[in-house]
């Protein structure tokens, strides 16, 4: 895009030894702040013998104690707070799937930070002030919906707040309201798809240019099906609640490799799950993040449990990661061997017969466990081309992930729809026998 360097702001002009700079600074001035209020950070820095001041580079974060959800959660509700509560403007809270739920907090300039990056954001993948946003992400705890919302209305565009849930009348408001932008879950949106052809409506004949797509992993694969099914353009937005929400990194659409870390604010690591280690630059592992200007809740550390890898920056000064190919917690071991959803979503998605919608139900006879990928027929599949999807998709796991599943083809239209984020694995084994 011609215009795209005239409207980068000022933190996305820093030269590479500026940004250092500035992460330098930033990133002592955050480690001060944690350590002097919140006593959590006092406790855990001196048990580990490690001083605020003794951070002199970036290199030095790496001798700093790690932050888990669990420190979160044993600090529920405010004691990670590093101001008094009268400062506070916004609470959100994860809603974890088991225990207490993780409360994260924002002062003013917090918010308005956030709203910076998630106009930055929407910036890099396409939108432009004046442009329609419809957003649907679901408002409320969820940072998602009210992320997205104060970010579009920071770069200047009209926002649709639509959340997550009535399908039918997203789709009537789409074609009403004319949106340039949507941002939403690719697996909802592929629930709007349906819903497109349900009525009637050429999904490739709406107004959207751009879709910011985000929560949860998604594919390769996903991109093209949505991009062809749509005619935009889909780029993955990134981010979580311990860190800020969305907005965290964003990938650009003039290069579409991964997302660009915006990291003036949010420094990463990429970290060996097992040992701990900080990884050189290309290694896969564990991404962890550093606020480097969260007042309200500054966060040093933080295991994110998402696996990726860094790479040099390219649209822009700052760093990138690749797509998220699944979180520690996803992963199933079966057998012995180790696999992620997103590797089954990859081969569901090139194979002729089957939509994209696609559940893993784990069951376990006697010590054995084994994996079902209950796939959906498209329309008008015959029963051959079903069964040969079948057989197809038992190959491609076989040879491609090392282990054997059963593939179940289902009823078009029969598998459970996202309004939000999807769970793709139904566990049915015995509950105290432990888990892979
Ligand atoms: O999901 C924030 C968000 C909202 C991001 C809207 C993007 C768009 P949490 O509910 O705290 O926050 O969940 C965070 O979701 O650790 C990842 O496991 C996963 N996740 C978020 N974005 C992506 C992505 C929001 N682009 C958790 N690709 C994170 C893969 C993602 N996983």
């Amino acid at each position: 895009m011609a215009d795209a360097r005239d409207l980068l702001d000022a933190g996305e002009r820093l030269g590479p030894e500026e940004l250092r700079a500035l992460q330098l600074e930033r990133l002592r001035a955050s480690l001060r702040h944690a350590y002097e209020r919140v006593p959590f950070y006092r406790e855990s820095f001196d048990k580990a013998g490690i001083h605020p001041e003794d951070c002199r580079s970036p290199a030095d974060l790496a001798r700093f104690p790690f932050t888990t959800k669990a420190d979160l959660r044993e600090n529920y509700p405010f004691g990670m707070f590093a101001v008094p509560r009268e400062r506070i403007r916004r609470l959100h809270a994860s809603s974890g799937t088991t225990g207490r739920p993780t409360v994260v907090g924002y002062t003013e300039n917090d918010l308005s930070m956030w709203s910076d990056m998630v106009a930055r954001s929407i910036r890099a993948a396409g939108g432009r002030p004046g442009d329609v946003v419809h957003v649907a992400y679901g408002y409320g705890l969820f940072t998602g919906g009210l992320g997205a919302h104060y970010g579009a209305e920071r770069l200047g565009c009209t926002v649709v707040p639509a959340s997550g849930g009535m399908t039918a009348r997203q789709v009537q408001l789409i074609q009403d309201l004319e949106p340039a932008v949507i941002m939403v879950t690719p697996s909802y949106m592929l629930t709007l798809l349906d819903e497109f052809e349900r009525q009637g409506v050429d999904p490739r004949t709406t107004s959207l240019r751009v879709g910011i797509f985000g929560a949860e992993p998604w594919t390769e694969q996903m991109r093209r099906e949505i991009e062809e099914r749509f005619a935009i353009d889909a780029v993955d937005i990134y981010g979580l609640s311990e860190v800020v929400g969305p907005g965290v990194a964003q990938e650009c659409v003039e290069t579409k490799d991964g997302l660009t870390v915006w990291e003036d604010h949010f420094y990463p690591e990429v970290i060996d799950p097992v040992t701990g280690e900080v990884l050189p630059e290309g290694e896969r592992g564990e991404l962890v993040f550093t606020s480097l200007t969260k007042e309200a809740m500054p966060i040093v550390r933080y295991r994110t449990r998402d696996l990726t890898r860094l790479l040099p920056g390219t649209a822009r000064v700052f760093r990138r990661m690749e797509k998220i190919s699944g979180r520690s917690d996803d992963l199933v071991i079966l057998r012995g061997v180790n696999l992620f959803p997103t590797q089954i979503e990859e081969i569901v998605l090139r194979t002729p017969g089957v939509a994209p919608h696609f559940q893993l139900r784990l069951t376990r006879e006697g010590r054995m466990d084994s994996l079902t990928v209950r796939a959906e027929a498209r329309a008008g599949a015959t029963p051959q081309a079903r069964e040969a999807a079948a057989r197809s998709i038992v190959t491609a796991v076989k040879n491609g992930i090392g282990v054997s599943v059963d593939v179940e083809i289902v009823e078009p239209e029969s598998l459970e729809r996202s309004v939000g984020k999807i769970r793709r694995i139904v566990d049915l084994r015995p509950r105290d026998t432990g888990r892979g």
